[in-house]
């Protein structure tokens, strides 16, 4: 596995790639990584030939010095999963490499970031758009891999690509989850056990409003109130959201018909701010 950590020299191995006709896929993370990335990764391994994983804890993304302190770091052992995987590069730039110091180039996707996750994180989606913008640029993959797990910045990312005519294919990475249906987060990492089943209910409130919609319950307010219960009856958990969207726009569904819907849940476990999702 090859390690870069300067533009020039990933570009420089890009371009032999390219040279060679070989499809090049970018797997782009801030490391501390999961099962979720490396399904990520196993997906690129069998949609490209070149598999490049990205390694950068975007500064600009995190709204808050605290969090982007206490974002964990783990790159020998991210490093040894991916030589484990057959990774060909990882790119793990420094700040001033992505940031030189003059950067004032903002990338926003305004509708798709106001609501739910934007509305608490002023700039995050900004950050989010703009790195994942610079990585495309500099990186040139020709599909790049991201997970539903963030259906939010996953949305966003796919309609910057649209909207600013890039050459990537992005590929949609199910989200995944351990076995008691935790859904995978590096951030999970600072839960307690306590915390950890704690956290389910935001899986059981998803997976409740799922089933009630399967079964043929279809009154927004209807589905909303028996997860809503679920969530508010769980001590140490305090909900942020909880939205049943059409998942093009993320608009909250007034009424259930004909589209595809997806709700969206947030909430706190431990002062950990957790996300999870799930297609009704
Ligand atoms: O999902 C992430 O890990 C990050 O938001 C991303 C897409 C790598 C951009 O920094």
């Amino acid at each position: 596995m090859m390690k870069f950590t300067t533009k020039a020299d990933v570009q420089r191995q890009i371009r032999i790639w390219k040279k060679l006709y070989k499809s090049v896929a970018l797997v782009p993370t801030m490391g501390a990584l999961h099962e979720g990335h490396l399904s990520l990764v196993r997906k690129a391994q069998s949609v490209a030939e070149r598999v490049v994983v990205s390694i950068f804890v975007n500064p600009t993304q995190f709204n808050n010095a605290d969090d982007l302190s206490k974002y964990p770091r783990t790159e020998e052992a991210d490093l040894a999963l991916l030589r484990e995987l057959g990774v060909h590069a990882v790119f793990t730039p420094a700040v001033a490499e992505i940031y030189p110091g003059d950067t004032q180039t903002v990338v926003s996707v305004p509708e798709l970031a106001a609501p739910w996750e934007g509305a608490g994180r002023a700039g995050h989606f900004e950050g989010v758009a703009t790195i994942v913008s610079i990585l495309f640029h500099m990186l040139t993959p020709d599909v790049a891999l991201f997970g539903e797990k963030d259906f939010q910045q996953l949305r966003i990312i796919e309609q910057l690509t649209t909207d600013l005519h890039l050459p990537v294919k992005i590929i949609r990475g199910e989200l995944i989850r351990d076995k008691s249906g935790l859904a995978l987060s590096s951030r999970n990492e600072r839960l307690s056990d306590v915390g950890r089943k704690t956290a389910l209910s935001l899986h059981e409130s998803l997976l409740t409003i799922q089933e009630l919609y399967r079964a043929g319950t279809s009154d927004v307010d209807t589905l909303l109130a028996a997860g809503t219960k679920i969530l508010a009856d769980t001590d140490g958990l305090t909900t942020d959201y909880l939205a049943i969207v059409e998942e093009s726009t993320l608009a909250p569904a007034k009424e259930l018909c004909g589209n595809t819907y997806r709700t969206l849940v947030c909430g706190y476990v431990e002062d950990v701010r957790l996300l999870d999702n799930m297609r009704l």
